[in-house]
């Protein structure tokens, strides 16, 4: 067991990231340590659940108070292309939720809080290649500007109550045990799903857009080192960018068709389309590396690998 003291809550833990960090922390810290909540009850035996709306300011304040929470791990939020289907429940829960907890979190001393941002935080007029922690971010989704808005009031919480607030911006996760929640890199997904059944896939972006991303391994491994990082070494706070890699549609279905020689895609854009457009092609994730020791091991070819692996008996059952 790792020596960080204390309780961890994770909010939205019934999510693709949340139902497999949960695991990640009962192994790491022990299962009487980790409380994971959602709206719904999650239905886990693995640890404590409790129901949680994050928009819910005495409900997150009781909770965090009443079960000695040290750590919280905030994960819910509406994703991209569903933020831009519902945008009022998208602000809510990313801007209401995210000062909730950190009033929550702030009342306490000594707490931790980790969340992540995205690289919907940047916007058309971003440079697309490489891109600077620090550089043009006026994003045009609701995600984007309600995840922007959060790591500022991070930093301000962070500045203001001295709350140890951390924070990455996350590429597009590619993981199979939950599917993911509305966001505009789920196509991944769905192409190495439709593929691992036997399947052909239509495709919702355009076969060119390039788009950074990560397998969830290397998500979890992440953001456990940036929550065990010694504060001192933190230069940035919230807003750490990080990637694998980078890839477009036709790699994928290229690296899948290595595998499955007979699989298609049929490219049918629609509009998640306008929201991938907006985002960078590659991320510079070298002060991630320098102040907590980022790194992604998963290449490409074997996430691909990895996935069609685990997926094939999951989608034989489905
Ligand atoms: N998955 C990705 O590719 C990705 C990329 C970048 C950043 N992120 C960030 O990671 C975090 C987790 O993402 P995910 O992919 O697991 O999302 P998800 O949509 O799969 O899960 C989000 C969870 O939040 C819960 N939720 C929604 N409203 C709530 C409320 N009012 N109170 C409590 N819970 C509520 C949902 O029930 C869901 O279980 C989010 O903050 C997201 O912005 C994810």
């Amino acid at each position: 067991m790792q020596q960080m003291d204390g309780r961890f809550l994770i909010t939205g833990s019934s999510g693709q990231i949340g139902t497999e960090l949960t695991v990640a922390l009962v192994g790491r810290y022990g299962a009487d340590r980790v409380i994971a909540t959602d709206i719904v009850k999650p239905n886990r035996k693995d640890c404590m659940t409790a129901a949680l709306d994050v928009t819910d300011a005495d409900s997150v304040k009781k909770l965090v108070k009443e079960e000695g929470v040290t750590t919280i791990v905030h994960l819910a939020a509406i994703l991209s292309a569903k933020g831009e289907k519902t945008p009022d429940l998208a602000f809510d829960v990313n801007v209401n939720g995210m000062r909730n907890v950190l009033n929550a979190a702030s009342a306490v001393s000594g707490m931790k809080l980790f969340f992540p941002s995205t690289i919907g935080i940047f916007g058309p007029d971003t440079p697309k290649d490489n891109v600077p922690i620090e550089t043009i971010t006026r994003p045009t989704t609701m995600y984007g500007m309600t995840k922007l808005f959060c790591e500022q009031l991070g930093e301000y919480h962070f500045r203001k109550y001295g709350l140890d607030v951390r924070g990455l911006r996350l590429p597009g996760i590619v993981s199979y045990r939950t599917p993911p929640g509305g966001g505009t890199t789920d196509y991944s997904i769905e192409m190495l799903r439709a593929a691992a059944g036997g399947g052909n896939y239509t495709c919702f972006l355009k076969r060119e857009t390039m788009l950074p991303m990560m397998y969830m391994p290397d998500a979890l491994d992440a953001i456990v080192k940036l929550l065990e990082a010694p504060s001192s070494a933190l230069v940035h706070r919230t807003n750490f960018n990080v990637m694998a890699f980078s890839f477009c549609p036709s790699d994928l279905e290229n690296e899948i068709r290595k595998i499955n020689p007979c699989f298609s895609v049929r490219y049918a854009p629609d509009e998640r389309q306008a929201i991938a457009d907006t985002w960078p092609r590659s991320l510079d994730s070298s002060a991630a590396a320098r102040e907590w020791g980022f790194s992604a091991k998963y290449t490409l070819s074997g996430m691909v690998r990895d996935m069609l692996m685990n997926l094939a008996p999951l989608t034989r059952k489905e």
